[in-house]
């Protein structure tokens, strides 16, 4: 019995030199390659506590945007990457794992927008911006989910929009906005299309005096926003990207939080809030997020890899969309 405690406390202690080690020579690596390190919310805790800006895709982008670095370290998912290297053309942006991928973004294909845009040759395209850089290049406007309401009231009324590629976001901009004429591609997130709205209810009754924090790309909001409507409880709901849920519990009055999304955020809403209190509806674990991990950061650095590049004329495209987006809101 010592013996095994013994054990586990020299591999505890081993281990945790080796993170001390780590973060020091990230931290080095970080100065001798005049780099910034960008981590999604939903990143391991160490990421997000070593990187210089933690946000949603939309305050990444701008971070991105306005970084005075050389290197971009993107950590976070290949389309992120992509979204600051078309941004940021003469910036080298690293992401230390190259699988990390989105199965929303591979929910559409270049072949499958191209057809759909000749169904509707006068539509407005408005393409989320978890999508790839040839998909944005065919797209008039990008946007996040803490913007799309914005970017498609932006757009003239009489106008057709395509919307793609998350269903759920796509049916929450139409009821947010009464748009008719917005037409919806059917991909999803395989992480929040599976929330269903059972679950919501169960957790709500376990915490009924909780606030609910739901991402728009979760399967569960469209039936949930119909009961919320029917019940007049809108005041206990906030739909929100995963930057507007941090500054939400930051504000509101409400003690408790049940939350609908990616299980990374837990990590800054709980350190942003240690009064707070939180409860995840389910567990959602996006295995695209958790790829990047503290070896593979330091890798990324001391090797200078993996670059993330764009063509240019796909980029120059691109860009424009993301612009008009980053130009609204
Ligand atoms: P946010 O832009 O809200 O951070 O969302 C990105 C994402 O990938 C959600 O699954
Ligand atoms: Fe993509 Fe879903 Fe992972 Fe977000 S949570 S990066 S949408 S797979």
């Amino acid at each position: 019995m010592t013996t095994t405690m013994n054990k586990g406390n020299n591999l505890s202690q081993n281990n945790s030199e080796h993170v001390s080690k780590l973060v020091s020579e990230i931290n080095e690596w970080k100065k001798k390659r005049n780099a910034v390190i960008l981590a999604h919310n939903y990143q391991i805790p160490i990421i997000q506590d070593i990187a210089d800006f933690v946000g949603d895709s939309l305050g990444l982008s701008r971070q991105a945007a306005a970084t005075p670095s050389d290197v971009i370290v993107f950590c976070g998912v290949h389309f992120m990457a992509e979204t600051a290297a078309i941004l940021c053309p003469d910036k080298r942006v690293l992401i230390p794992d190259l699988d990390a991928g989105c199965s929303l973004a591979d929910s559409v294909t270049l072949e499958g927008l191209l057809a759909w845009k000749k169904e509707y040759p006068n539509a407005v395209v408005v393409s989320y911006v978890n999508t790839t850089a040839a998909i944005k290049a065919e797209s008039d406007y990008c946007c996040t989910s803490g913007n799309a309401l914005q970017v498609v009231n932006s757009i003239d009324p009489d106008k057709e929009i395509l919307f793609l590629p998350d269903q759920f976001l796509g049916s929450w901009v139409k009821r947010m906005t009464g748009r008719q004429n917005l037409h919806i591609w059917m991909g999803e997130c395989h992480v929040h299309a599976a929330v269903h709205p059972r679950a919501i209810d169960e957790k709500m009754k376990e915490h009924p005096e909780a606030e609910l924090l739901i991402h728009p790309e979760c399967g569960c909001l469209t039936p949930y926003l119909d009961r919320v409507a029917r019940q007049d409880k809108g005041d206990q709901l906030k739909v929100a990207s995963t930057e507007g849920m941090i500054v939400r519990a930051c504000q509101s009055q409400a003690k408790s939080f049940v939350v609908a999304t990616e299980e990374g955020i837990l990590h800054r809403l709980k350190k942003e809030n240690p009064d707070k209190e939180f409860f995840p509806i389910a567990e959602m674990s996006c295995q695209f997020m958790k790829m990047i991990t503290l070896e593979k950061l330091h890798a990324a650095l001391v090797n200078d890899q993996f670059h993330v590049t764009v063509p240019e004329d796909t980029a120059a495209k691109a860009r424009l969309s993301i612009e008009r987006m980053v130009a609204i809101g």
